[in-house]
């Protein structure tokens, strides 16, 4: 039986644009993913839309598909994730994607853009009615809710928690912002600090190096507690209230509401007087100005590197002491942070608790791709089946899926063509699929026997049915390394 020698395939395949190169998309293109391709993975890699065929319905705007190549980035994202997880004893815990209004309203802090501004709320069409849903814009207000109406309390503690999956903002889509984004959100509650600050900080960085980005780096701040803070927001909002006419109308607004937040504020026009702002870490109380030297004296014994800014104070209410945000050196505006987090040691109390002290971090997964794509690196393992059952009758079609199915029940990743082409075709496929041995039906099924052909190696021979399982899974059970050269 002949076919026709194919190249071996590569077992990874870039995002890919329709113009063949790795794709990031261009700014302010919030719905980018839906037109890349997936390089080898599909039949047709790269062909154009006809624009005469656009579909009328849409992902909704800030929200895009991962489709096969990028979802495949992610995943690895997500295992690295998880195997760091697992090395720093943070167990898996998931809660719903929506929760009541109330979660975030008190947890985040209803001055925050985050509430105020960008909260999809979900109403129920019927019954329950009194219910105010919205969906989860981080996932920390959630998991502490989850930890007080479960008890967690009683748990040893600290309780270490963390999970992977999609949050929810109403902003203005743009390049790195989006409706729909994913987290990697870890939390350690019930440990007041200082080592586990300068453990999460260190997890951090090490999930960045892991992942292929080398050149992030952690800004560090503290930004008080109860007994410090309020004081310091008041100095504050007297210093921008005496230079009240010169502030932006927006940075007006916030001067009433949450003058912290005019401090991260990216208008040119403030910078000068933020410059020359009280500083937080010249007002900390004691206590706070000791656990931020510990929590520094920690990372120093580590050997991590981090620069601290005093303007650094998150947008959501609940921090305190602890803050921090990850950037790519060089690129610190507000749209670029790559993740951040902080210590919550008032947020259990918040949401019906006791007091008791957390701390955690969330790393935009979006962002990381986006990342890792400028940087041509965005690499993602498309799984490839270790064989393809193809067979030199095409209408043998049942035949192909019986064997097919026989080698997946015993485990084995195997694909079926299950088209009535010509053999050729057939094995064309395969080699597209990225198998690297095809399993050809012929005459010789009759007395149980099929031709294995190794499509890296161009070679074949002739074996019997019962030992073909056994076969591959010995030759791998997934496809080997291509080897260099011939790809
Ligand atoms: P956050 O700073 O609001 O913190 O979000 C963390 C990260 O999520 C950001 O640095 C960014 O990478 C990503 N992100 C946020 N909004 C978007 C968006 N619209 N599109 C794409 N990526 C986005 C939190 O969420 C806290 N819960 C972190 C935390 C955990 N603090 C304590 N524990």
């Amino acid at each position: 039986m002949q076919a026709a020698m194919p190249a071996s395939p590569s077992r990874s395949v870039a995002i890919a644009r329709p113009d063949g190169r790795v794709g990031v998309p261009a700014l302010g293109d919030a719905r980018m993913v839906g037109s890349w391709s997936s390089g080898p993975v599909g039949d047709t890699p790269g062909r154009p839309l006809d624009s005469t065929l656009m579909p009328s319905l849409r992902a909704p705007r800030g929200t895009r598909d991962l489709l096969p190549a990028e979802r495949a980035a992610f995943g690895r994202l997500e295992r690295i994730a998880a195997d760091l997880a697992v090395r720093y004893g943070y167990r898996p815990i998931e809660t719903p994607l929506f929760e009541q209004g109330a979660v975030f309203e008190r947890g985040i802090g209803a001055a925050t853009d985050v509430v105020e501004k960008e909260l999809f709320r979900v109403a129920p069409s019927r019954g329950e009615e009194r219910e105010r849903w919205a969906l989860r814009p981080e996932a920390t207000a959630g998991i502490v809710r989850a930890y007080v109406e479960h008890g967690l309390a009683t748990w040893p503690q600290p309780v270490k928690v963390a999970l992977t999956g999609p949050m929810f903002r109403y902003d203005r889509p743009q390049a790195g912002r989006y409706r729909q984004f994913w987290q990697w959100d870890v939390e350690a509650i019930g440990d007041p600090g200082p080592a586990v600050d300068a453990e999460l900080v260190e997890l951090g960085l090490r999930f960045y190096r892991e992942v292929g980005l080398a050149d992030v780096e952690v800004l560090l701040n503290s930004i008080g507690d109860p007994a410090c803070r309020p004081p310091y927001i008041a100095e504050l909002r007297a210093y921008y209230g005496r230079h009240e006419t010169a502030l932006p109308e927006v940075e007006r607004e916030r001067l009433a509401t949450n003058p912290l937040r005019l401090l991260d504020s990216k208008d040119p026009a403030m910078a000068a007087l933020n410059a020359a702002a009280p500083r937080i870490t010249e007002r900390l109380c004691a206590p706070c100005a000791d656990h931020f030297a510990a929590v520094r004296a920690h990372l120093d014994a580590l050997g991590i590197g981090y620069r601290v800014e005093p303007a650094l104070v998150r947008g959501l209410d609940y921090y305190t002491r602890t803050a921090f945000e990850f950037y790519r050196s060089g690129a610190e505006g507000q749209q670029q942070a790559l993740g951040g987090g902080g210590r919550y040691d008032g947020l259990v109390q918040l949401l019906g608790g006791r007091p008791t002290p957390g701390i955690g971090f969330a790393l935009g997964l979006d962002r990381v791709v986006l990342a890792l794509a400028a940087d041509g690196a965005a690499e993602a393992e498309v799984p490839h089946p270790v064989a393809v059952v193809v067979g030199a009758d095409p209408s043998a079609t049942a035949e192909r899926l019986r064997v097919a199915t026989e080698l997946r029940a015993a485990g084995l990743a195997v694909g079926a063509e299950l088209a009535r082409r010509k053999l050729g075709r057939q094995l064309e496929a395969a080699v597209r699929e990225g198998a690297h041995y095809a399993v050809i039906l012929g005459d010789e099924l009759a007395d149980g026997h099929v031709q294995l052909r190794d499509l890296w190696a161009a070679s074949q021979k002739l074996v019997p049915l019962a030992d073909l399982a056994a076969l591959l899974r010995r030759k791998g059970g997934a496809s080997p390394q291509p080897r260099e050269g011939s790809r």
